[in-house]
């Protein structure tokens, strides 16, 4: 019996990745924490709850004594870590928060996993460290210029992890995903924000002319290539994981509106995001070589994604209200009132 301890496992990517886990490896026990900040969400993995290969253990990735305590009775094979705050506009209304859980959550997770000796530590990372990419693609080996707060303590977090592989000799890899969609997503995100707005008829605000370019990445394709990585990727190296889907978010928008019957009047152009990054793209020829490719196109992806929305609104619209409702207020009121017409 492995057991991985999965940090941030009840958000959006961490609870797809469970749920791969435990269906692929009968053999394998998933140790859950997650502090269930504004986006951990146990509805995530109510069919697994009751699983006996699964424990979840409600805490923060900061806590050293309980980190150190769980990487000892639960005898931990390997770290996935998960756990991040991750919204680039969050980021740039309060960066504090994202420095304690990005760079000091990952460096006490680290310490803890040197100390326990443990066999593997993945850090789950964003292409969004690259900075934007105006031509071409990022490789793994490209420098490191981010440009939101949020990428900046992601980037952090990541040199950390290499510098424990340096340093300690901890088996570490990285991986650098491109923008997932899919189910579970928090409707703060463009997809599931705009596919949510759109189903109630509300405006779907689009930053600046919304020509910005995303690599979309279906998730259940982006849990596939972390178990690869996982357990066959070269110990001390980052891998890119892209979707190979480039789009502009203006496209998207549309083909959200056109498959689900609304006007595209709902878009409107609203002030933009400070900083806001053009385009990113992935050269992912190392993760090729491992044996990986995604199975979904992005077609198949939105349409899956759009009607698991359509589906599931008791998932969804408990989540917009209170805490919710505040942020997009703040985010978006003043945006949308400075829209003419
Ligand atoms: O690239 C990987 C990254 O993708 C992840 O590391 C981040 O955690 C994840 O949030 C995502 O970052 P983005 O900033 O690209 O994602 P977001 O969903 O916020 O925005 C996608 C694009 O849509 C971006 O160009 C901004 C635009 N957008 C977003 C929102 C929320 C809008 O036009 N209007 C909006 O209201």
């Amino acid at each position: 019996m492995k057991t991985l301890l999965v940090t941030g496992g009840a958000g959006f990517i961490g609870s797809h990745f469970v749920r791969h886990i435990l269906g692929k490896y009968p053999e394998y026990r998933v140790v859950n924490l997650d502090a269930l900040k504004y986006a951990g969400n146990l509805d995530n993995l109510l069919d697994v709850a009751d699983d006996p290969r699964y424990r979840f253990v409600h805490g923060d990735i900061a806590d050293a004594p309980l980190v150190e305590q769980l990487l000892r009775e639960y005898q931990v094979s390997a770290v996935v870590n998960f756990a991040a705050e991750t919204h680039v506009d969050r980021s740039l209304l309060d960066a504090g928060g994202f420095i304690l859980t990005d760079v000091h959550g990952t460096y006490v997770l680290l310490e803890a996993a040197r100390r326990a000796g443990v066999e593997r530590f993945l850090q789950v990372g964003t292409d969004e460290v690259y900075g934007h990419v105006e031509v071409g693609s990022t490789d793994e080996l490209s420098p490191l210029t981010p440009r939101s707060p949020y990428s900046a303590s992601k980037a952090g977090g990541d040199l950390m992890v290499l510098a424990y592989h340096t340093s300690y000799g901890l088996p570490v890899v990285i991986t650098r995903a491109s923008n997932n969609l899919g189910p579970n997503q928090y409707p703060e995100k463009f997809i599931p924000l705009f596919v949510t707005n759109a189903i109630d008829d509300e405006p779907l605000p689009l930053y600046g002319d919304g020509m910005q370019v995303r690599d979309w990445l279906y998730v259940v394709d982006h849990c596939e290539a972390l178990d690869l990585v996982l357990h066959q990727g070269q110990v001390g190296e980052v891998y890119n994981v892209g979707g190979g889907n480039e789009k502009v978010n203006m496209e998207v928008a549309h083909r959200v509106l056109d498959t689900l019957g609304k006007s595209k009047e709902l878009i409107k152009h609203v002030a933009d995001r400070p900083g806001h990054d053009r385009r990113y793209s992935l050269d992912c020829a190392k993760l090729h070589a491992l044996g990986w490719r995604p199975r979904h196109d992005f077609e198949t992806a939105l349409d899956l994604t759009l009607r698991w929305y359509v589906e599931n609104e008791w998932w969804w619209r408990k989540i917009k209200t209170g805490e919710y409702m505040e942020y997009y207020r703040q985010q978006y009121q003043a945006r949308l009132e400075g829209v003419r017409g």
